[in-house]
């Protein structure tokens, strides 16, 4: 569970990358498919759409993260829409990697061992929660796919 303190370390340091989002998210996914060539063909052929995407979302999560519950406002609707996509629990530590090296580099020295303690935290709660909701049986009425 993510201490009070870890979760202002994050939002904060979340702040200052997200004044240069569109530069972090494109070292994002280069990364990504630097580590997995393979999985290219799953993603748009134009990113620019998904780093817009990724960054809301993730603001989202950080805002949404509260010591006493955990989270998670939108990482159910996330999970299943990534079942849709065809993400697998093994794509997701390599996509963790990916964007804590992302946001290594973004904030540079701002970037220290608590921080990637504290980022590492959030991003496991946030993808074992869409790795649970992409594995659970689909829910009666569920319909296509919602960006929020
Ligand atoms: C915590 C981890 C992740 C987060 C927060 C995340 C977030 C997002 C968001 C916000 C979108 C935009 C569409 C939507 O809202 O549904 C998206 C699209 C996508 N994600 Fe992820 N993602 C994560 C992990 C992964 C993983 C592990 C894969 C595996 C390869 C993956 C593959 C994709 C693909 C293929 C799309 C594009 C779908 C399309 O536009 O056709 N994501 N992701």
């Amino acid at each position: 569970m993510l201490t009070a303190e870890e979760i202002v370390r994050v939002r904060t340091s979340f702040d200052m990358v997200f004044a240069n989002a569109n530069d972090t998210m494109t070292a994002f996914y280069d990364r990504i498919f630097e580590l997995a060539p393979e999985i290219r063909p799953m993603f748009p052929a134009d990113l620019s759409v998904l780093k817009q995407d990724f960054i809301s979302k993730l603001a989202m999560l950080v805002g949404s993260l509260d010591p006493t519950t955990g989270l998670l406002g939108g990482a159910d609707i996330l999970g299943r829409n990534h079942q849709k996509y065809g993400a697998k629990a093994e794509h997701y530590p390599m996509v963790g990697e990916a964007l804590l090296w992302s946001l290594a580099r973004g904030l540079g020295p701002h970037w220290t061992d608590e921080l990637e303690q504290a980022w590492r935290k959030v991003y496991g709660v946030v993808a074992q929660r869409m790795v649970d909701v992409g594995n659970a049986p689909p829910a009666p009425s569920a319909g296509p796919s919602q960006r929020m």
